[in-house]
């Protein structure tokens, strides 16, 4: 039998050594793996994530149990800022897409690496600001933002992202009101722009009408910039977002091509002060073997080309280039550790095998079909010899994190590793069924640390009101 074993990066599930993973660290692009950067097999056939034991962290910590690769993390983030500074010859800055996962480590280590966040809400504003991040990096993003969140962003200092004229004009109210004070200072805002480049895992292609509740409409550019122009509001450029999970490069090259007409007519006719371009994020990251995404490197190496070739033929100065990843940054760096519940035969169909989390740790299955890998971390080279399909515990037949994935032979207390689940599952997750949402882990050279404490029972009730007419 072919075993999927076979297909998975043979130098790190099976003959990695602690020193030579940290000797060719810096050349992997984490988004292009499976498993964290510091993974490897330990001498009790244990997968071992960051020095750290996989088995060893659920008996310390409990499961379902999110485990974040400091290492992967950190490569990823000096992968992007270095690639732009070797490809791109104006000024740059990465800004990391919190939604994936907005919480204090993460924030903190990517600010650290010299990133700003995008944020897309008070509560991910927030978060960014107390693990530390400047305000003037950080960047705030929506189709909706309410008039308190709207003020809270202006009052820390964060740049705003205008998505729409509703939001626009409500800006300008909140300047012009503000205007007359001495201590007056014009918000600081960007337009994002739907530029009509669409894009499929396969192919893309540009249309002229545009469907997306995002941004404004090209049609309408002449009059936004014109309203802008004599406006309160300080407008130093523009954004486009395309979409995510992109393997292709293309889209992404054209996109320069795309913003620089609208740069131009704005600096040009409208007298804008533009300085900054924001291409948006959406580098895909390799969550089964047959996933091939470009590497970090490749694509910012094709942003700037795509950015320098349609600026110096416009006859404009290079602007300060910024990108917004979120998934290629962080996805490839988590893994969630289960522990195997019971099994279930419907003989001749498939064997199910449950774990204890599910949908509401992991909702990207459920929502959008995602594929994923994973492996018996407490038995790394036995044979796979069974396929499976594994169920969460949620209430829902549709709860299944992996459908038929070749296994060894399980048993009730085997821990189940789920790779690639960094981006958009802890910043997803639920308390659907009333679970507890689970406890978040970093590891480095041998060392954990919690980084998100696991919900308690009592804390579910923690919102929850009984009026005293309903008391017994
Ligand atoms: N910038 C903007 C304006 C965005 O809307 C997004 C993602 C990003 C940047 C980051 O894109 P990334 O580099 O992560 O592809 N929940 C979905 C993904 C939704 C993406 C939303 N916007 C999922 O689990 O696949």
């Amino acid at each position: 039998m072919t075993t999927a074993l076979s297909s998975l990066p043979k130098e790190i599930l099976t003959t990695n050594t602690s020193e030579n993973v940290s000797s060719s660290l810096d050349k992997l692009s984490p988004n292009q793996q499976l498993l964290p950067l510091t993974a490897v097999v330990n001498a009790h056939d244990h997968l071992e994530i960051g020095g750290c034991d996989v088995v060893e962290l659920v008996q310390q910590y409990g499961s379902p149990l999110y485990i974040l690769d400091e290492v992967s993390l950190r490569t990823a983030c000096q992968q992007y800022r270095d690639a732009f500074t070797r490809h791109y010859q104006g000024a740059s800055q990465v800004l990391y897409a919190s939604k994936a996962w907005s919480c204090l480590a993460v924030c903190a280590i990517v600010g650290a690496e010299g990133l700003g966040i995008d944020v897309v809400s008070a509560g991910e504003i927030l978060t960014a600001l107390r693990s530390g991040v400047l305000p003037s990096l950080i960047y705030f993003h929506g189709n909706n933002k309410s008039l308190d969140e709207l003020n809270y962003a202006l009052e820390s200092g964060c740049t705003i992202v205008v998505d729409n004229w509703h939001e626009l004009k409500n800006l300008e109210d909140i300047a012009k009101s503000q205007s007359t004070s001495l201590s007056f200072k014009a918000p600081r805002i960007m337009l994002r722009l739907t530029p009509g480049i669409e894009c499929h895992t396969h192919e893309y292609i540009q249309t002229g009408h545009i469907d997306s509740k995002f941004g404004f409409d090209p049609n309408e550019i002449e009059a936004v910039f014109a309203f802008v122009a004599q406006s309160n509001l300080h407008c130093i450029g523009i954004h486009a977002h395309i979409g995510s999970q992109i393997f292709e490069l293309q889209p992404h090259q054209d996109i320069g091509g795309v913003m620089v007409q609208w740069f131009k007519l704005a600096t040009e006719t409208y007298g804008l002060p533009f300085s900054e371009l924001n291409i948006g994020g959406g580098l895909g990251i390799r969550y089964v073997e047959s996933d091939d995404p470009p590497s970090i490197e490749e694509w910012v190496k094709t942003v700037s080309i795509g950015v320098t070739d349609a600026f110096v033929a416009a006859g404009l100065a290079l602007p300060k280039l910024l990108c917004e990843p979120g998934r290629s940054l962080v996805g490839a760096t988590c893994v969630t550790a289960y522990t195997i519940g019971g099994s279930k035969t419907v003989p001749d169909i498939r064997t199910y095998i449950t774990v204890d989390g599910g949908m509401s740790d992991n909702p990207r299955p459920i929502t959008y079909q995602s594929k994923y890998r994973a492996v018996v971390a407490n038995h790394m080279s036995a044979a796979l010899n069974q396929s499976v399909t594994i169920a969460g515990k949620h209430c829902e037949s549709g709860d299944i994190l992996i459908k038929d994935i070749q296994l060894p032979e399980t048993q009730s207390g085997d821990i189940l590793v789920v790779f690639s689940t960094g981006a958009y599952n802890y910043s997803m997750a639920s308390n659907y069924n009333r679970l507890p949402k689970p406890a978040a882990v970093i590891v480095e050279g041998g060392e954990s640390s919690l980084i998100i404490k696991r919900e308690t029972r009592e804390d579910l009730l923690r919102q929850d009101c009984l009026p005293e007419r309903f008391r017994q």
